[in-house]
């Protein structure tokens, strides 16, 4: 089976970018990372995907003036490395070029760490933390015009309940998003997704 090419955006740690490549390298997922693009020069990303062989791209947004030119930009080097997957991996920002977000419907993915809607937005963990929820999670979702409010393809949730900070609940989240993502990638590598409005199906080839 052809291997599943996919672009990742990232803007800092990294380890969502890394659980893919593990999972490539371990053999669980069928897919080649040929792309990160990042829009942080520091971003410890870089450092993780040069050390597998990763083509980086940075794309500093402080070289634009207008943010729809920014994105034009990041969306020109997607469509030049042909991706046949995008994912936002820990990508702190918002895709405002709609044109962009319509020429890779169905085909980008982003990785939030709540169970949406619940607690959209930069904050999410210490969001559901201080409200008290004992229970969050992450999810996985399409990229569409709204914010964190594409299709959700998966969705895992974590008892968050014994954490005694934000940065707990956080942690606690993340060791599960190195496992659904991965996964996720796998699924798209082995069959396809049909989005209708908001609802996601799913047919393996
Ligand atoms: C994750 O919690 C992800 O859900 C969110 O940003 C974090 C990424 O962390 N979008 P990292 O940079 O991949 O380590």
């Amino acid at each position: 089976m052809t291997k599943l090419s996919v672009a990742v955006l990232a803007s800092g740690r990294g380890s969502d970018l890394q659980s893919i490549i593990d999972g490539i390298e371990s053999g669980k997922v069928n897919a080649r990372v040929i792309l990160m693009l990042t829009d942080n020069p520091e971003a410890l990303a870089i450092g993780r995907a040069k050390k597998h062989g990763v083509p980086v791209t940075v794309i500093d947004p402080r070289e634009f003036t207008d943010r729809e030119q920014f994105d034009a930009a990041i969306w020109k080097k997607l469509d030049a490395a042909k991706p046949d997957l995008v994912v936002l991996a820990g990508y702190m920002r918002i895709v405002r070029n709609g044109a962009f977000i319509d020429a890779y419907r169905g085909r980008m993915i982003n990785i939030h760490p709540s169970l949406l809607p619940k607690y959209p937005g930069a904050h999410a963990q210490k969001d559901a933390f201080v409200a008290g929820e004992k229970v969050s999670g992450y999810t996985i979702h399409f990229v569409d015009s709204s914010l964190d409010g594409g299709p959700v393809i998966h969705q895992e949730k974590v008892d968050i309940s014994g954490c005694r900070s934000a940065d707990e609940a956080a942690a606690k989240i993340l060791v599960r998003e190195h496992v659904g993502l991965p996964m996720v990638v796998q699924m798209f590598a082995e069959g396809s997704f049909a989005i209708d409005g908001k609802r996601v199906t799913y047919h393996k080839k």
